[in-house]
Protein backbone atom coordinates (compact mmCIF):
# COMPACT_ATOMS: atom_id res chain seq x y z
CA UNK A 1 0.00 0.00 0.00
CA UNK A 2 1.31 3.66 -0.52
CA UNK A 3 2.22 5.30 2.20
CA UNK A 4 -0.11 8.14 0.27
CA UNK A 5 -2.85 5.67 1.13
CA UNK A 6 -2.03 4.77 4.76
CA UNK A 7 -2.27 8.63 5.82
CA UNK A 8 -5.75 9.24 4.35
CA UNK A 9 -7.19 5.89 5.50
CA UNK A 10 -5.69 4.53 8.20
CA UNK A 11 -6.50 5.62 12.09
CA UNK A 12 -4.76 8.20 13.57
CA UNK A 13 -4.39 5.88 16.51
CA UNK A 14 -2.42 3.41 13.72
CA UNK A 15 -0.40 6.46 12.10
CA UNK A 16 0.42 7.26 15.86
CA UNK A 17 2.08 4.15 16.18
CA UNK A 18 4.30 4.24 13.04
CA UNK A 19 8.33 5.24 13.35
CA UNK A 20 8.74 8.73 13.36
CA UNK A 21 11.10 8.97 10.78
CA UNK A 22 7.73 7.19 8.85
CA UNK A 23 5.72 10.26 10.21
CA UNK A 24 8.28 12.96 9.08
CA UNK A 25 8.24 11.43 5.50
CA UNK A 26 4.78 11.37 5.42
CA UNK A 27 4.29 15.11 6.16
CA UNK A 28 6.20 15.77 2.62
CA UNK A 29 2.85 14.36 1.09
CA UNK A 30 1.07 17.85 0.99
CA UNK A 31 -2.93 17.65 1.18
CA UNK A 32 -4.65 19.61 4.21
CA UNK A 33 -6.22 16.66 5.34
CA UNK A 34 -3.28 14.79 5.63
CA UNK A 35 -1.31 17.53 7.18
CA UNK A 36 -4.51 17.66 10.21
CA UNK A 37 -4.05 14.05 9.93
CA UNK A 38 -0.56 13.62 10.41
CA UNK A 39 0.10 16.35 13.39
CA UNK A 40 -2.87 14.64 15.54
CA UNK A 41 -0.64 11.40 15.30
CA UNK A 42 2.45 13.57 16.52
CA UNK A 43 0.63 15.48 18.79
CA UNK A 44 0.33 11.51 20.33
CA UNK A 45 3.21 10.31 19.63
CA UNK A 46 4.63 13.82 21.70
CA UNK A 47 2.54 12.63 24.61
CA UNK A 48 3.11 9.18 25.12
CA UNK A 49 3.69 7.31 27.79
CA UNK A 50 -0.19 6.53 27.34
CA UNK A 51 0.12 3.25 25.16
CA UNK A 52 -1.22 3.83 21.58
CA UNK A 53 -3.41 0.32 22.24
CA UNK A 54 -5.35 2.34 25.36
CA UNK A 55 -6.81 5.46 23.30
CA UNK A 56 -9.81 4.08 21.76
CA UNK A 57 -11.27 6.95 19.53
CA UNK A 58 -10.43 10.56 19.35
CA UNK A 59 -12.69 11.67 22.53
CA UNK A 60 -10.52 9.65 24.61
CA UNK A 61 -7.38 10.55 23.15
CA UNK A 62 -8.24 14.12 24.19
CA UNK A 63 -9.56 13.52 27.31
CA UNK A 64 -6.65 11.61 28.56
CA UNK A 65 -4.01 13.73 27.77
CA UNK A 66 -5.36 17.47 27.11
CA UNK A 67 -7.52 19.72 29.30
CA UNK A 68 -10.51 21.00 27.20
CA UNK A 69 -10.92 24.68 28.08
CA UNK A 70 -14.46 26.27 27.78
CA UNK A 71 -14.31 29.12 25.75
CA UNK A 72 -12.17 29.65 22.83
CA UNK A 73 -9.59 31.55 24.06
CA UNK A 74 -6.03 30.10 25.07
CA UNK A 75 -5.12 30.48 28.76
CA UNK A 76 -2.58 29.50 30.87
CA UNK A 77 -4.72 29.26 33.36
CA UNK A 78 -6.58 26.33 31.44
CA UNK A 79 -3.22 24.24 30.99
CA UNK A 80 -1.77 21.52 32.58
CA UNK A 81 1.48 21.81 33.34
CA UNK A 82 2.89 18.79 31.27
CA UNK A 83 3.99 20.24 27.61
CA UNK A 84 1.85 20.82 25.14
CA UNK A 85 -1.11 20.84 26.42
CA UNK A 86 -2.20 24.12 25.46
CA UNK A 87 -6.00 23.21 23.29
CA UNK A 88 -8.14 25.71 21.76
CA UNK A 89 -11.30 25.48 20.87
CA UNK A 90 -12.25 26.59 17.41
CA UNK A 91 -15.50 27.01 16.81
CA UNK A 92 -17.78 27.24 13.63
CA UNK A 93 -21.06 28.90 13.43
CA UNK A 94 -23.60 29.44 10.80
CA UNK A 95 -27.16 30.03 10.16
CA UNK A 96 -30.14 30.26 7.75
CA UNK A 97 -33.45 32.01 7.51
CA UNK A 98 -36.21 29.49 7.17
CA UNK A 99 -38.10 31.72 4.98
CA UNK A 100 -39.99 29.44 2.64
CA UNK A 101 -38.11 26.98 1.38
CA UNK A 102 -33.76 27.03 0.36
CA UNK A 103 -32.91 27.90 -2.60
CA UNK A 104 -29.49 26.97 -4.51
CA UNK A 105 -27.94 30.27 -3.32
CA UNK A 106 -28.48 29.29 0.25
CA UNK A 107 -27.31 25.92 -0.79
CA UNK A 108 -24.19 26.86 -2.85
CA UNK A 109 -23.42 29.83 -0.97
CA UNK A 110 -23.64 28.04 2.60
CA UNK A 111 -24.75 25.12 3.35
CA UNK A 112 -22.37 23.14 1.09
CA UNK A 113 -19.38 24.82 2.51
CA UNK A 114 -20.49 24.27 5.99
CA UNK A 115 -20.50 20.52 5.11
CA UNK A 116 -17.23 20.80 3.06
CA UNK A 117 -15.67 22.49 5.98
CA UNK A 118 -17.09 20.21 8.27
CA UNK A 119 -15.99 16.81 6.43
CA UNK A 120 -12.21 18.56 5.88
CA UNK A 121 -11.24 20.48 8.73
CA UNK A 122 -12.94 19.38 11.72
CA UNK A 123 -10.67 16.62 12.81
CA UNK A 124 -8.20 17.88 15.32
CA UNK A 125 -4.73 19.11 14.80
CA UNK A 126 -1.79 20.77 16.19
CA UNK A 127 -1.52 24.50 14.69
CA UNK A 128 2.40 25.85 14.43
CA UNK A 129 2.15 27.35 18.07
CA UNK A 130 1.85 24.12 19.19
CA UNK A 131 -1.74 24.43 20.43
CA UNK A 132 -4.24 21.24 20.01
CA UNK A 133 -7.05 23.05 18.04
CA UNK A 134 -10.53 21.49 18.21
CA UNK A 135 -13.15 22.48 15.92
CA UNK A 136 -16.58 22.55 16.89
CA UNK A 137 -19.41 23.56 14.34
CA UNK A 138 -22.50 25.36 14.88
CA UNK A 139 -25.59 25.28 12.64
CA UNK A 140 -28.83 26.84 13.53
CA UNK A 141 -31.78 28.00 11.69
CA UNK A 142 -32.68 31.07 12.56
CA UNK A 143 -36.28 31.43 13.01
CA UNK A 144 -36.10 34.16 14.75
CA UNK A 145 -34.54 36.13 12.07
CA UNK A 146 -37.56 34.71 9.98
CA UNK A 147 -40.40 36.87 11.96
CA UNK A 148 -38.66 40.17 10.89
CA UNK A 149 -40.63 40.36 7.23
CA UNK A 150 -44.32 39.40 7.94
CA UNK A 151 -44.76 35.76 7.92
CA UNK A 152 -47.31 32.98 8.67
CA UNK A 153 -47.28 31.35 12.11
CA UNK A 154 -48.76 28.61 10.28
CA UNK A 155 -46.04 28.13 8.42
CA UNK A 156 -43.16 29.02 10.81
CA UNK A 157 -43.07 25.30 12.29
CA UNK A 158 -43.04 23.03 9.40
CA UNK A 159 -40.24 25.74 7.46
CA UNK A 160 -37.91 25.91 10.52
CA UNK A 161 -38.18 21.59 10.31
CA UNK A 162 -37.67 21.32 6.91
CA UNK A 163 -34.66 23.58 6.97
CA UNK A 164 -32.86 21.64 9.94
CA UNK A 165 -33.87 17.93 7.58
CA UNK A 166 -32.17 20.19 4.85
CA UNK A 167 -29.21 20.75 6.42
CA UNK A 168 -28.90 17.15 7.39
CA UNK A 169 -29.82 15.83 3.98
CA UNK A 170 -27.23 17.97 2.55
CA UNK A 171 -24.76 16.11 4.27
CA UNK A 172 -24.81 18.01 8.29
CA UNK A 173 -23.26 15.12 10.60
CA UNK A 174 -24.75 15.49 13.75
CA UNK A 175 -22.29 13.21 15.16
CA UNK A 176 -19.60 16.22 14.02
CA UNK A 177 -21.78 18.97 14.23
CA UNK A 178 -24.26 20.52 15.94
CA UNK A 179 -27.82 21.58 14.77
CA UNK A 180 -30.09 23.44 16.50
CA UNK A 181 -33.23 25.95 16.45
CA UNK A 182 -32.27 29.49 17.17
CA UNK A 183 -35.44 30.40 19.46
CA UNK A 184 -34.47 27.22 21.49
CA UNK A 185 -31.64 29.17 23.12
CA UNK A 186 -32.90 31.91 24.70
CA UNK A 187 -29.83 33.64 24.92
CA UNK A 188 -29.57 34.93 21.58
CA UNK A 189 -32.32 37.33 22.68
CA UNK A 190 -31.19 38.33 25.86
CA UNK A 191 -28.09 38.86 24.38
CA UNK A 192 -29.29 40.57 21.31
CA UNK A 193 -31.19 43.25 23.83
CA UNK A 194 -27.91 44.05 25.68
CA UNK A 195 -25.89 44.59 22.16
CA UNK A 196 -29.15 46.65 20.90
CA UNK A 197 -28.08 48.89 23.32
CA UNK A 198 -24.07 48.82 22.78
CA UNK A 199 -24.30 49.68 18.94
CA UNK A 200 -24.81 53.09 17.69
CA UNK A 201 -28.52 53.50 15.55
CA UNK A 202 -26.09 55.36 12.61
CA UNK A 203 -23.85 52.04 11.97
CA UNK A 204 -27.04 50.06 11.26
CA UNK A 205 -28.50 52.62 8.82
CA UNK A 206 -25.79 51.76 6.96
CA UNK A 207 -26.71 48.25 6.36
CA UNK A 208 -27.63 47.43 2.34
CA UNK A 209 -29.86 44.61 3.39
CA UNK A 210 -31.79 46.46 5.42
CA UNK A 211 -32.12 49.65 3.22
CA UNK A 212 -32.65 46.63 0.35
CA UNK A 213 -35.67 45.13 2.28
CA UNK A 214 -37.12 48.32 3.24
CA UNK A 215 -37.41 49.64 0.02
CA UNK A 216 -38.72 46.51 -1.50
CA UNK A 217 -41.52 46.87 1.43
CA UNK A 218 -42.42 50.52 0.44
CA UNK A 219 -42.35 52.45 3.50
CA UNK A 220 -40.65 52.16 7.06
CA UNK A 221 -44.60 52.07 8.23
CA UNK A 222 -45.21 48.67 6.83
CA UNK A 223 -41.94 46.88 8.40
CA UNK A 224 -40.92 46.22 12.11
CA UNK A 225 -38.30 47.58 14.11
CA UNK A 226 -36.40 44.33 13.99
CA UNK A 227 -36.08 44.21 10.18
CA UNK A 228 -33.82 47.35 11.34
CA UNK A 229 -32.03 45.77 14.30
CA UNK A 230 -31.83 42.30 12.80
CA UNK A 231 -27.55 42.75 12.03
CA UNK A 232 -27.56 42.86 15.95
CA UNK A 233 -29.31 39.45 16.88
CA UNK A 234 -27.00 38.20 13.84
CA UNK A 235 -24.14 39.55 15.80
CA UNK A 236 -25.18 37.84 19.24
CA UNK A 237 -26.20 34.62 17.14
CA UNK A 238 -22.41 34.27 16.15
CA UNK A 239 -20.57 35.99 19.69
CA UNK A 240 -22.59 33.32 21.89
CA UNK A 241 -20.57 30.96 20.47
CA UNK A 242 -17.35 32.78 20.42
CA UNK A 243 -17.21 31.24 17.05
CA UNK A 244 -13.82 32.29 15.13
CA UNK A 245 -15.17 32.09 11.69
CA UNK A 246 -18.70 32.34 10.00
CA UNK A 247 -19.17 30.03 6.91
CA UNK A 248 -21.71 32.73 4.60
CA UNK A 249 -22.43 34.08 1.21
CA UNK A 250 -21.03 37.53 0.24
CA UNK A 251 -24.29 39.51 0.79
CA UNK A 252 -23.54 38.80 4.82
CA UNK A 253 -19.88 40.46 4.86
CA UNK A 254 -21.37 43.08 5.88
CA UNK A 255 -23.41 42.27 8.50
CA UNK A 256 -19.68 40.43 9.38
CA UNK A 257 -18.14 43.35 9.55
CA UNK A 258 -20.70 45.23 12.27
CA UNK A 259 -20.33 41.87 14.54
CA UNK A 260 -16.70 43.05 14.97
CA UNK A 261 -17.25 46.49 15.12
CA UNK A 262 -19.72 45.47 18.05
CA UNK A 263 -17.41 43.09 19.58
CA UNK A 264 -14.95 46.12 19.47
CA UNK A 265 -17.20 48.98 21.21
CA UNK A 266 -18.43 46.48 23.70
CA UNK A 267 -14.79 45.60 25.11
CA UNK A 268 -13.94 49.01 25.53
CA UNK A 269 -16.95 50.17 26.79
CA UNK A 270 -17.03 47.10 29.06
CA UNK A 271 -13.68 45.29 29.60
CA UNK A 272 -11.16 47.16 30.92
CA UNK A 273 -9.60 47.84 34.04
CA UNK A 274 -9.75 47.06 37.47
CA UNK A 275 -13.19 47.47 37.78
CA UNK A 276 -13.86 44.86 34.97
CA UNK A 277 -11.11 42.42 36.90
CA UNK A 278 -13.23 42.58 40.50
CA UNK A 279 -16.12 42.17 38.94
CA UNK A 280 -15.28 39.11 37.08
CA UNK A 281 -13.45 38.20 40.30
CA UNK A 282 -16.34 38.31 42.00
CA UNK A 283 -18.40 36.19 39.86
CA UNK A 284 -15.55 33.34 39.58
CA UNK A 285 -15.15 33.88 35.82
CA UNK A 286 -11.78 34.53 34.02
CA UNK A 287 -10.83 38.05 33.28
CA UNK A 288 -10.95 37.38 29.20
CA UNK A 289 -12.23 39.88 26.78
CA UNK A 290 -16.11 38.56 26.58
CA UNK A 291 -16.37 38.01 22.75
CA UNK A 292 -14.05 36.38 19.99
CA UNK A 293 -13.65 38.67 16.75
CA UNK A 294 -14.97 36.53 13.85
CA UNK A 295 -14.09 36.36 10.53
CA UNK A 296 -16.71 35.89 7.61
CA UNK A 297 -15.74 32.48 5.43
CA UNK A 298 -16.88 33.18 1.87
CA UNK A 299 -16.42 31.19 -1.05
CA UNK A 300 -14.31 31.91 -3.78
CA UNK A 301 -15.59 31.15 -7.16
CA UNK A 302 -19.44 32.06 -8.45
CA UNK A 303 -21.15 30.45 -5.99
CA UNK A 304 -20.53 33.20 -3.28
CA UNK A 305 -23.46 35.16 -4.65
CA UNK A 306 -25.63 33.04 -7.21
CA UNK A 307 -27.82 35.51 -9.17
CA UNK A 308 -31.33 35.33 -9.98
CA UNK A 309 -32.77 33.27 -13.02
CA UNK A 310 -34.24 36.22 -14.06
CA UNK A 311 -32.43 38.66 -13.50
CA UNK A 312 -28.21 38.06 -14.03
CA UNK A 313 -27.69 41.40 -11.68
CA UNK A 314 -29.74 40.71 -8.75
CA UNK A 315 -29.47 38.06 -6.40
CA UNK A 316 -31.02 34.76 -6.07
CA UNK A 317 -33.83 35.81 -3.00
CA UNK A 318 -36.01 33.81 -1.34
CA UNK A 319 -38.12 37.34 -1.35
CA UNK A 320 -38.23 38.04 -4.84
CA UNK A 321 -41.88 37.03 -5.56
CA UNK A 322 -41.13 35.34 -8.76
CA UNK A 323 -40.37 31.58 -7.84
CA UNK A 324 -39.36 31.48 -11.19
CA UNK A 325 -36.42 33.39 -10.15
CA UNK A 326 -34.90 30.50 -8.24
CA UNK A 327 -34.10 26.97 -7.77
CA UNK A 328 -35.38 25.44 -4.69
CA UNK A 329 -33.43 22.73 -3.44
CA UNK A 330 -36.68 20.53 -2.94
CA UNK A 331 -38.13 21.65 -6.48
CA UNK A 332 -39.67 18.47 -8.38
CA UNK A 333 -37.31 17.92 -11.55
CA UNK A 334 -40.27 18.77 -13.45
CA UNK A 335 -40.47 22.41 -12.03
CA UNK A 336 -36.31 22.56 -12.04
CA UNK A 337 -36.42 22.18 -15.60
CA UNK A 338 -39.71 24.29 -16.43
CA UNK A 339 -37.62 27.13 -14.80
CA UNK A 340 -34.31 26.53 -16.42
CA UNK A 341 -36.83 26.66 -19.91
CA UNK A 342 -37.64 29.89 -19.10
CA UNK A 343 -34.61 31.60 -17.32
CA UNK A 344 -33.45 35.07 -18.75
CA UNK A 345 -30.78 34.69 -21.91
CA UNK A 346 -29.35 36.83 -24.23
CA UNK A 347 -29.10 37.28 -27.98
CA UNK A 348 -25.36 36.44 -28.24
CA UNK A 349 -23.69 33.39 -29.69
CA UNK A 350 -22.52 30.88 -27.75
CA UNK A 351 -22.10 30.66 -23.94
CA UNK A 352 -19.16 32.29 -22.32
CA UNK A 353 -18.32 33.33 -19.12
CA UNK A 354 -17.05 36.25 -17.22
CA UNK A 355 -18.02 38.52 -19.62
CA UNK A 356 -19.73 41.49 -18.39
CA UNK A 357 -22.87 42.13 -21.14
CA UNK A 358 -23.65 38.66 -20.31
CA UNK A 359 -24.63 38.47 -16.65
CA UNK A 360 -26.92 35.35 -17.25
CA UNK A 361 -24.73 33.50 -18.80
CA UNK A 362 -21.79 33.89 -16.22
CA UNK A 363 -24.42 33.07 -13.61
CA UNK A 364 -25.70 29.95 -15.30
CA UNK A 365 -22.35 28.60 -16.32
CA UNK A 366 -21.26 29.22 -12.37
CA UNK A 367 -24.09 27.37 -11.46
CA UNK A 368 -23.69 24.58 -13.84
CA UNK A 369 -19.85 24.38 -12.70
CA UNK A 370 -21.18 24.24 -8.86
CA UNK A 371 -22.93 21.43 -9.24
CA UNK A 372 -20.39 19.73 -11.03
CA UNK A 373 -17.30 20.06 -8.62
CA UNK A 374 -15.29 17.72 -9.91
CA UNK A 375 -14.80 19.49 -13.45
CA UNK A 376 -12.54 22.18 -14.56
CA UNK A 377 -13.40 25.20 -15.81
CA UNK A 378 -11.54 24.43 -18.81
CA UNK A 379 -13.61 21.04 -19.38
CA UNK A 380 -16.74 22.95 -18.88
CA UNK A 381 -16.28 25.69 -21.87
CA UNK A 382 -14.85 23.51 -23.75
CA UNK A 383 -18.23 21.58 -24.01
CA UNK A 384 -20.66 24.40 -24.07
CA UNK A 385 -18.91 26.88 -25.62
CA UNK A 386 -20.44 26.38 -29.38
CA UNK A 387 -23.75 25.45 -27.57
CA UNK A 388 -27.27 27.70 -28.36
CA UNK A 389 -29.11 28.59 -25.25
CA UNK A 390 -31.45 25.16 -26.12
CA UNK A 391 -28.81 22.94 -26.06
CA UNK A 392 -26.47 24.54 -22.79
CA UNK A 393 -29.86 24.77 -21.01
CA UNK A 394 -31.01 21.08 -21.70
CA UNK A 395 -27.70 20.11 -20.12
CA UNK A 396 -28.14 22.63 -17.27
CA UNK A 397 -31.48 21.24 -16.06
CA UNK A 398 -29.66 17.52 -16.00
CA UNK A 399 -26.91 18.41 -13.76
CA UNK A 400 -28.95 20.51 -11.70
CA UNK A 401 -31.71 17.10 -11.23
CA UNK A 402 -28.71 15.17 -10.88
CA UNK A 403 -26.88 16.94 -8.06
CA UNK A 404 -30.07 17.35 -5.84
CA UNK A 405 -31.56 14.38 -6.66
CA UNK A 406 -29.94 12.36 -3.22
CA UNK A 407 -30.21 15.46 -1.28
CA UNK A 408 -34.12 14.87 -1.97
CA UNK A 409 -34.34 11.50 -1.47
CA UNK A 410 -32.67 12.02 1.72
CA UNK A 411 -34.35 14.71 2.85
CA UNK A 412 -37.59 13.08 2.77
CA UNK A 413 -35.74 9.68 4.49
CA UNK A 414 -34.64 12.70 7.57
CA UNK A 415 -38.13 14.62 7.66
CA UNK A 416 -40.91 11.31 7.58
CA UNK A 417 -38.49 10.41 10.45
CA UNK A 418 -39.68 12.85 13.06
CA UNK A 419 -37.98 10.93 16.48
CA UNK A 420 -34.68 10.88 14.90
CA UNK A 421 -34.95 14.89 13.80
CA UNK A 422 -36.27 16.05 16.95
CA UNK A 423 -32.99 13.85 18.61
CA UNK A 424 -30.72 15.81 16.84
CA UNK A 425 -32.03 19.26 17.55
CA UNK A 426 -32.52 18.34 21.23
CA UNK A 427 -28.68 17.45 21.89
CA UNK A 428 -28.13 20.07 19.23
CA UNK A 429 -30.00 22.70 21.69
CA UNK A 430 -28.93 21.18 24.70
CA UNK A 431 -24.81 22.08 23.85
CA UNK A 432 -25.72 25.49 22.68
CA UNK A 433 -27.11 26.55 25.16
CA UNK A 434 -24.70 25.42 27.54
CA UNK A 435 -21.98 27.29 25.40
CA UNK A 436 -24.42 30.39 24.92
CA UNK A 437 -25.22 30.67 28.42
CA UNK A 438 -21.69 30.86 29.46
CA UNK A 439 -20.87 33.70 27.54
CA UNK A 440 -24.26 35.73 28.09
CA UNK A 441 -23.15 35.30 31.66
CA UNK A 442 -20.01 36.95 30.85
CA UNK A 443 -21.44 39.44 28.90
CA UNK A 444 -23.64 39.96 32.17
CA UNK A 445 -20.78 40.30 34.11
CA UNK A 446 -18.94 42.79 31.91
CA UNK A 447 -21.88 45.09 31.94
CA UNK A 448 -22.31 45.01 35.41
CA UNK A 449 -25.83 43.59 35.87
CA UNK A 450 -26.50 41.84 39.59
CA UNK A 451 -25.88 38.05 39.64
CA UNK A 452 -29.20 35.75 40.42
CA UNK A 453 -29.63 36.15 43.88
CA UNK A 454 -28.09 32.42 45.73
CA UNK A 455 -30.18 30.50 47.92
CA UNK A 456 -29.41 31.11 51.70
P1 LIG B 1 -30.14 34.07 4.55
O1 LIG B 1 -31.12 33.20 5.24
O2 LIG B 1 -30.63 35.16 3.68
O3 LIG B 1 -29.15 33.19 3.72
C1 LIG B 1 -28.52 32.08 4.31
C2 LIG B 1 -27.13 31.89 3.73
O4 LIG B 1 -27.24 31.75 2.31
C3 LIG B 1 -26.40 32.71 1.69
N1 LIG B 1 -27.05 33.17 0.47
C4 LIG B 1 -26.49 33.15 -0.73
N2 LIG B 1 -25.27 32.75 -1.13
C5 LIG B 1 -25.01 32.84 -2.46
N3 LIG B 1 -25.89 33.32 -3.36
C6 LIG B 1 -27.12 33.74 -2.99
N4 LIG B 1 -27.98 34.18 -3.90
C7 LIG B 1 -27.46 33.66 -1.62
N5 LIG B 1 -28.57 33.97 -0.92
C8 LIG B 1 -28.30 33.66 0.36
C9 LIG B 1 -26.26 33.84 2.69
O5 LIG B 1 -25.10 34.59 2.47
C10 LIG B 1 -26.21 33.08 4.00
O6 LIG B 1 -24.92 32.63 4.26
N6 LIG B 1 -28.69 36.93 8.29
C11 LIG B 1 -28.49 35.70 7.65
C12 LIG B 1 -28.78 34.49 8.50
C13 LIG B 1 -28.07 34.49 9.82
C14 LIG B 1 -26.73 34.08 10.04
C15 LIG B 1 -26.54 34.23 11.45
C16 LIG B 1 -25.72 33.64 9.21
C17 LIG B 1 -28.61 34.83 11.01
N7 LIG B 1 -27.69 34.68 12.00
C18 LIG B 1 -25.33 33.93 12.01
C19 LIG B 1 -24.49 33.35 9.80
C20 LIG B 1 -24.30 33.51 11.19
C21 LIG B 1 -29.44 35.61 6.48
O7 LIG B 1 -30.43 36.27 6.42
O8 LIG B 1 -29.11 34.66 5.62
Amino acid sequence: MKITSIITMAPITILASLPRSVLSLAFTVNSRTNTSRINAAKFILRNRPVPVAAIGNRSQLFSTKATTVDDSKTSEENVPSTKPQKTRNRRILSGVQPTGSLHLGNYLGAIRQWVDFQDRETEPFVDDDGVLVKTENYFCVVDLHAITMPHDPKELEESTLSSAALYLAAGIDPTKSKVFVQSHVSAHTELSWLLNCVTPMNWLERMIQFKDKARKAGSTESVGVGLFTYPILMAADILLYQADRVPVGEDQRQHLELARDIVRRFHDLYCKGNAFKKRCKKAGIPTYRTFTEPEAMIVSEGSARVMSLTDGKSKMSKSDKDDNSRINVLDPPKVIRDKIKKCKTDAFKGIEWDNPERPEATNLLDIYAAVQPNRSREDIIEEVKDLNWGEFKQLLADAIVKHLEPIQLKYKEVREDEEYLMGVLRNGASAANEVASATLNAARVAMGFTAYPAER
